[in-house]
């Protein structure tokens, strides 16, 4: 296959391009707020099939359409919930998801044949202009191969999809790092499927009834990308709970292997000087954004393990350990 175009977002010729090849059936990434997406039309069986493959994604785990405006949802879903709207009003466009009953007018295979569709409206200047540009509800996946870190810069997307795409929009790299917040709302209470850029306690207080998923307790809930591997280095990921942990994990240090660490509290030198690469992060908002480009630079520097701090579950810390956790493999 060919090398993978690269856009420049600062070019309207490049937007122009990289919308018509989405109308034409073809695969381009570009940057949202959260993390890169990887576009196909989703009214399009034969364009969501390549996103599929490109990511090596299982054909069960639905993907998110994203609109450029509210005025184009009701072509794509029906039956919407005012407390739908209440949360638009509120979050959008912004890092939320809303998961509302479909229509036909979505391909089958973008929604894993469930009767629901993931919607979401980024905010993100040259998502919107994308978006506003090719005018069709695009699908798309976090633009990493199935399993892999999200990509949060395009050298990211390149180094895990290069050739098995048709482009890319370049751009800065994504501001939150990590995904959007999934809310259900065809339930009885709106539920939180997966946390994300907009915190738990930013809900509560525009939707008092909103109940968090949790897969242990409640299985009834289908979002089928809640079961798969995710978020993978290639790389051990262990957590720590504090510097005086790490200070006694002497055990990482004398073995052998290549360590690195990425949290917001500083260590020791005895201990940094026995790291192959580490980071510090000012606060648990700027761990977020840092933590998947992390993943990935300690793979390029063939890093074996690595340590991230824990943090408390309120506030971005939530989905951050969510991150982390399913990093780790637990
Ligand atoms: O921030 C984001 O959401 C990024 C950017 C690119 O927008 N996209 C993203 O897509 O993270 P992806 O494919 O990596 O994750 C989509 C998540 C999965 O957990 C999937 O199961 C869930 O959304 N999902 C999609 N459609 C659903 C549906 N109809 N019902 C329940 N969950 C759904
Ligand atoms: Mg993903």
């Amino acid at each position: 296959m060919t090398q993978t175009a690269q856009y420049d977002p600062s070019r309207l010729q490049d937007i122009v391009e990289a919308a018509t090849v989405l109308r034409n059936g073809g695969c381009v990434a570009f940057p949202t707020e959260t993390v890169f997406g990887l576009g196909v039309d989703a009214t399009n069986p034969n364009a969501v099939q390549r996103a599929f493959v490109a990511k090596g994604r299982p054909s069960d785990n639905p993907l998110i359409v994203h609109l450029h405006s509210p005025s184009q949802m009701d072509l794509y879903c029906h039956s919407i919930p005012d407390i739908a709207y209440k949360l638009i009003e509120h979050f959008c466009p912004g890092p939320l998801t809303i998961v509302l009953p479909r229509r036909d007018s979505i391909a089958m295979s973008v929604t894993a044949g469930l009767d629901t569709v993931a919607i979401r409206f980024p905010n993100h200047e040259v998502a919107q202009r994308l978006l506003r540009e090719v005018n069709l509800p695009i699908a798309a996946p976090s633009a990493n191969r199935s399993g892999r870190p999200s990509a949060t810069t395009w050298q990211a997307v390149i180094e895990d999809l290069d050739g098995l795409i048709d482009g890319v929009v370049c751009g800065e790299p994504c501001g939150i790092g990590i995904e959007s917040t999934v809310v259900d709302v065809t339930r009885a209470n709106p539920t939180v499927l997966r946390c994300g850029g907009v915190t738990l306690e930013q809900l509560h207080d525009v939707v008092p009834n909103i109940v968090m998923h949790n897969q242990q307790v409640d299985s009834s809930v289908n979002s089928p990308g809640l079961r798969h591997r995710h978020y993978q280095p290639t790389a051990k990921v262990v957590l720590v709970d504090s510097v005086s942990e790490m200070d006694h994990a002497s055990n990482f240090f004398e073995s052998d292997l290549r360590c690195a660490y990425l949290g917001i509290n500083k260590l020791s030198e005895a201990i940094t000087s026995k790291l192959v690469h580490y980071s510090y992060c000012n606060n648990e908002a700027d761990y977020a954004t840092a933590l998947f480009r992390f993943f990935r630079e300690c793979d390029n520097l063939g890093v074996q393990l690595i340590l991230c701090q824990v943090v408390d579950e309120i506030g971005i810390g939530r989905a951050l350990m969510d991150r982390i956790r399913r990093a780790s493999g637990s």
